[in-house]
């Protein structure tokens, strides 16, 4: 199907079920639940919605829930599909597209990272401040869709330099303080080997993993606004004598979520 038309009938169906909103938050590893936070909140599944992938992640509840934040209208995304489930990268953006169409200026992608800063120790939040690529491919190849933006979008600032600010105050008045670095991605699903991750570091990189780059990429490309934070999980590979396993990720993402929750809810708050 005509990849704009895949979007409008996806849409069309999300719009009916669950409205409108101004924000999109993308829920990494371990933040799904913070969607209940949401009043008046209406869900629908992915497998309802014509034309998207479903999730195949544990722990990815794969589900779209839509409801109010402080006064604020939020999409949040529980679950996102990753270029190495096999999934293209027109159906990795695709709901950040249809978010789009639902109104949202404003997403925040959030992710569980591995630490490639030596200064970085697991259990860090960062804010992202750029990203770096190593995966090849775009989102944004292909018939350039008009709708949403230009054929070849500025990236020189992806993540909103205000939000940023935001989130390091807000952080503060929390009592504690962000790390803030570039974020590269990897393809996956395996984890990097010891000589990806001094090569990144070589490249410029803060922290790596498996997903935001084509979300962000997709948001910038339409106008949003965007901000991203990472949580580190892990050191990444060959930082510690120990190999990687995602029961780390996970139980990382976990201990730090209640933090992580609080500075999104602060952000969304104080966010104009
Ligand atoms: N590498 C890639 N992705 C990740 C990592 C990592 O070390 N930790 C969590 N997601």
């Amino acid at each position: 199907m005509d990849e704009m038309k895949r979007i409008e009938t996806a849409a069309e169906t999300v719009i009916a079920a669950l409205g409108t909103a101004e924000i999109g938050v993308i829920l990494g590893s371990g933040l799904g639940d913070y969607a209940e936070s949401l009043a008046d909140a209406r869900r629908l599944a992915y497998s309802d919605i014509p034309g998207f992938p479903r999730s195949t992640v544990p722990g990815h509840a794969g589900m779209l829930v839509c409801g109010t934040l402080h006064g604020k209208r939020a999409v949040m995304m529980q679950g996102r599909f990753h270029y190495y489930e096999g999934w293209s990268m027109q159906d990795v953006v695709l709901p950040v597209r249809v978010m789009r169409r639902m109104g949202v200026k404003t997403l925040i992608v959030t992710n569980a990272c591995g630490g490639v800063n030596l200064s970085f120790a697991p259990g860090d939040l960062m804010v992202i401040s750029d990203y770096l690529t190593l995966t090849g491919v775009n989102p944004l190849m292909g018939a350039n869709l008009d709708a949403f933006g230009p054929r070849f979008p500025d990236m020189s600032c992806v993540f909103d330099k205000g939000l940023r600010a935001l989130a390091h105050e807000t952080a503060k008045a929390q009592g504690f303080s962000l790390q803030e670095g570039v974020y590269c991605q990897f393809p996956g699903p395996c984890y990097e080997t010891p000589a990806e991750i001094r090569m990144a570091r070589i490249l410029g990189a803060d922290a790596v993993g498996m997903s935001t780059v084509p979300e962000a990429q997709a948001a910038r490309h339409s106008g949003m606004r965007v901000l991203g934070i990472s949580c580190i999980t892990n050191m990444a590979a060959g930082i510690l004598d120990q190999p990687l396993c995602h029961e780390e990720v996970t139980e990382t993402a976990n201990r730090v979520k209640e933090r992580f929750k609080g500075l999104l809810d602060g952000v969304i708050t104080t966010m104009i």
